[in-house]
């Protein structure tokens, strides 16, 4: 809960967190962060049953999947979720149908520089005639969104997002729609992985001052929804040595988990680089660069990176890896059975013992 404090810590009072359960579906997780007022932003019916699982009430629940199927919009309406983003009049018209009178964040598209992953959303100039369309067909439209894309390292991102939103937010009064309170900022803000990043604190202070700037003394309600920075770093995967192969002038590290079994794929897509250490030799211990490889033989089953691991000299079979900030899209969304190797074990600490381990 640490980075849940944090968190309320920076907002200082001026917004709340909904956390994207997609990061992490974890029960008890879902459930502490529930306990501590949490709102959760869900992806399927699911992620809500999930949700209210861990007791989450349904009015702190908001649905921004724009993909699903008109059902799907209709079990989360049954299930009792009344906030569902849309950036498209086909969506609208869907939400309508299957979820009349609901609560719409339009959702906005921004082409974030420094994320590898940018996201869907309408454009700008759509907007106005999205949120008169909800208006016209009984939709109350209550805010907007976007994402600045994940692992977002220049927080300046925000502040271009959030005054594009803005204007769109203006324009979208001047036609005489005046529900707008919602100011959802999306996820993105960083976890530290080999590098350092800008902090939630520091993400946060630009977004409220980026608020402050561009909506005056407007009554927003603003809504943080972070992912990977709210649990990547609580994660950690202990990997063994399998086997230590010299060739080609090279070494390669054969490790027990890889980017199937650990769900490690990030790795491939968006440039995440997984910090390692040995656990079994001292930190001062003589290195090499080595490349670490998973159990599979797959080519692509190798957690890449632009600089190189280093590992002891030493190292051997039997020795254990220890790769961190596997919190966030790993284990739980991503591992698969692939060649036979079955998704690791998955074990939920309570956080005194993470606390020791650290
Ligand atoms: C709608 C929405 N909100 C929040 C997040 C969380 O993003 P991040 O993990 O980058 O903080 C995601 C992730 O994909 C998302 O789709």
């Amino acid at each position: 809960m640490h980075a849940y404090d944090r968190y309320l810590t920076a907002l200082a009072g001026r917004g709340r967190v909904q956390f994207a359960v997609k990061a992490r579906p974890e029960p008890q997780l879902l459930e502490a962060l529930v306990r501590r007022g949490a709102g959760l932003d869900v992806a399927s019916t699911n992620e809500i049953r999930a949700a209210l699982a861990a007791e989450c009430p349904p009015e702190l629940l908001s649905h921004s999947n724009v993909f699903r199927h008109e059902r799907e919009i209709a079990e989360s309406f049954d299930l009792g979720v009344r906030v569902f983003c849309a950036d498209s009049a086909a969506e609208l018209t869907r939400l309508r149908r299957a979820a009349p009178g609901a609560s719409v964040m339009l959702r906005l598209t921004c082409a974030p520089a420094g994320s590898e992953l940018p996201r869907f959303g309408c454009h700008a100039t759509e907007a106005v005639a999205l949120a008169q369309l909800a208006d016209e067909i009984g939709l109350h439209v209550a805010g907007l969104t976007w994402h600045v894309g994940t692992q977002q390292t220049d927080p300046a991102q925000w502040r271009t997002a959030i005054e594009q939103a803005a204007a769109v937010w203006s324009a979208i009064r001047r036609a005489g729609i005046d529900g707008l309170r919602v100011l959802n900022v999306g996820g993105g803000v960083p976890a530290r992985y080999r590098r350092d990043v800008p902090t939630v604190e520091t993400c946060t202070a630009t977004i409220l001052a980026a608020v402050d700037d561009h909506f005056g003394p407007a009554e927003v309600d603003v809504v943080v929804e972070p992912g990977r920075s709210l649990v990547a770093e609580a994660g950690i995967t202990v990997a063994r040595v399998k086997s230590v192969l010299e060739r080609g002038g090279g070494v390669a590290v054969v490790l027990d988990a890889g980017i199937w079994n650990a769900g490690l794929v990030e790795c491939l897509l968006s440039g995440v680089e997984y910090p390692v250490h040995a656990l079994d030799h001292p930190a001062n211990a003589p290195d090499r660069p080595v490349r670490l490889c998973g159990p599979t033989c797959d080519p692509l089953d190798e957690l890449r990176v632009a600089t190189p691991y280093r590992l002891p000299v030493a190292l051997a079979p039997g020795d254990r890896v220890l790769i961190g900030s596997t919190g966030a899209y790993c284990a739980s969304t991503t591992a698969t059975d692939f060649c036979g190797y079955p998704p690791l074990p998955n074990h939920v600490l309570p956080a005194r013992a993470m606390e020791v381990s650290r």
